[in-house]
């Protein structure tokens, strides 16, 4: 990889680094070509993250398909698959792995609820940064509080990395994509795309000049339960930071997470009232 890189930087070339945990949607592939757009090479990583996933998550379970996503990427033409093995990237094991943490961002939502998770992706983006040295980087929205949680160390860490957030791509229905919808059941799947109609809902309300933003938040969390689902958190928020917003704050943030079965669904919308 380091052999690759330089050569590609004595020809002026610019590199593009596309994180991802493999099993490859067309979500995945619209980071890569956003990759494109903004650097001469694209270098996409596939690497199942041991230390993001709790102890009674799904890490066995998580897809694995390496030979499909190898034959996506050929088509979209990505310069390099990196697919370093647990070895490369904690080279001194897992226990004694130096960690990233970021403090503050990672306290609530997807951080209250899955503790742990997000020190281990910052570790281990830290680490791809060091293995990769990209000049950009790009992260999906759908993983909100990841992408701004990634913004804030590489720019607390002084890294020379421009990060880049790529909109959410959605099935017909609304569903945000993700490897994780494969767990959903067919009669799952029928009620998964409530979770984005919540959102969009709650975003319609903000616009018609609503603020009881505690109401709008207690609906949805309601309708979601009498869809089915055991929701985690349901929010509206500051963009920028995840603050609670006041009246005046003009660009805000809807996410929720919730379980459907076996899946845990997040998705968000970034609106300006
Ligand atoms: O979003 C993901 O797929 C992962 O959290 C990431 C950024 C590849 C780190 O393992």
């Amino acid at each position: 990889m380091r052999e690759l890189h330089e050569s590609w930087r004595h020809h002026g070339d610019h590199v593009a680094l596309v994180p991802t945990m493999g099993n490859l949607h067309a979500g995945h592939l619209s980071l890569v070509d956003l990759a494109r757009q903004h650097a001469e090479r694209v270098v996409v990583t596939v690497f199942v993250n041991p230390t993001q996933f709790g102890e009674d998550e799904d890490f066995d379970d998580y897809p694995r398909t390496l030979k499909r996503d190898t034959q996506r990427l050929k088509k979209l033409e990505a310069d390099v698959l990196f697919t370093p093995d647990v070895a490369t990237v904690y080279p001194f094991g897992i226990d004694k792995a130096t960690v990233v943490s970021v403090p503050g961002l990672t306290r609530n939502f997807c951080g209250a609820s899955r503790p742990g998770h997000f020190d281990g992706v910052t570790t281990v983006v830290a680490r791809l940064f060091a293995l990769v040295q990209p000049d950009v980087a790009v992260f999906g929205q759908k993983d909100y509080q990841q992408q701004l949680v990634i913004r804030h160390m590489t720019a607390d860490l002084s890294l020379p990395i421009r990060v880049i957030t790529a909109p959410t791509m959605r099935e017909a229905d609304g569903l945000a994509m993700s490897s994780r919808n494969q767990y959903l059941s067919e009669s799952e799947r029928a009620i998964a795309p409530q979770l984005h109609a919540s959102l969009e809902k709650i975003c319609k309300e903000l616009q018609n000049g609503k603020r009881d933003f505690d109401q709008l938040e207690n609906d949805a969390w309601a309708g979601l339960e009498a869809a089915g689902f055991v929701p985690d958190y349901v929010a509206i928020r500051r963009a920028e930071n995840l603050e609670p917003p006041d009246r005046d704050c003009d660009e805000i943030v809807v996410l929720a997470a919730a379980h459907l079965g076996k899946a845990r669904l997040i998705d968000n919308i970034v609106i300006t009232i």
